[in-house]
């Protein structure tokens, strides 16, 4: 298998598979709202563009965020705790977030989308381990490196490795070394990414949501955000 790594979303990927990383908070969000029957995803680039999605369908929802908190008029937040079966089942998402959304664009060009995080690193890598070619896009900060998604792109790979040779590009051998080598390790590079610091600071609510961004393999499914209603 071929893995280039992204550790930031600079331009759009050309690649037939791409695995989208935002583990605090975009993607763990993502994959406990399609874990609980949300149709499908659009990411968009600001809130504007997710009002006016949701404003054209009842069956649209309109979701994320804004320096960590949900942006007025929004349906719902960035916390995995809101995204209900009562709430999402078969509701399409208007996504807006900060930094996972513009991830989720760079790799729209991809023929399979696969939003990856701890939560639900051995489903993911149960999903792809049978591609030949896969880009791993990191979300990052702001444009900027964040520990906690290379992290997860270097477990991943970590993990790819018993399925067979791993052709890495150089990005990707650089986050191999920082597999986390247990749930501890996890546990200790979200809660300690300056992010996670940013979140925790504003309460207990935000506190919880990265106690589960840390917990590894809690969600047994990965999704194809690229099938038209997102299939298991
Ligand atoms: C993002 O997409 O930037 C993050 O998921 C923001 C957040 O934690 O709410």
């Amino acid at each position: 298998m071929r893995i280039s790594v992204w550790l930031a979303p600079v331009a759009d990927v050309d690649a037939p598979c791409a695995v989208v990383i935002d583990v605090l908070r975009a993607t763990t969000t993502l994959t406990v709202a399609l874990g609980n029957g949300a149709r499908s995803v659009i990411p968009t680039r600001t809130p504007a563009e997710a009002l006016a999605l949701r404003d054209r369908s009842r069956d649209t929802l309109a979701c994320g965020e804004r320096d960590g908190r949900m942006v007025a008029g929004f349906d719902l937040g960035n916390s995995p705790f809101e995204y209900t079966r009562e709430r999402v089942a078969g509701k399409t998402l208007a996504f807006a977030s900060t930094n996972g959304s513009l991830a989720l664009l760079a790799a729209r060009g991809a023929r399979r989308r696969i939003p990856a995080a701890f939560v639900n690193a051995r489903a993911v890598v149960e999903r792809i381990r049978a591609e030949r070619e896969v880009a791993i896009v990191c979300a990052g900060k702001l444009g900027g490196f964040s520990l906690e998604d290379a992290a997860c792109a270097g477990l991943l790979i970590a993990r790819l490795e018993a399925h067979g040779a791993i052709d890495a590009d150089p990005a990707a051998r650089f986050v191999r070394a920082l597999a986390p080598a247990d749930p501890a390790e996890v546990r200790a590079v979200v809660e300690g990414a300056a992010h996670a610091r940013d979140l925790m600071s504003m309460g207990e609510a935000y506190r919880r949501d990265v106690e589960f961004c840390a917990t590894l393999d809690a969600v047994d499914q990965a999704w194809d955000l690229a099938a038209s209603s997102a299939a298991p």
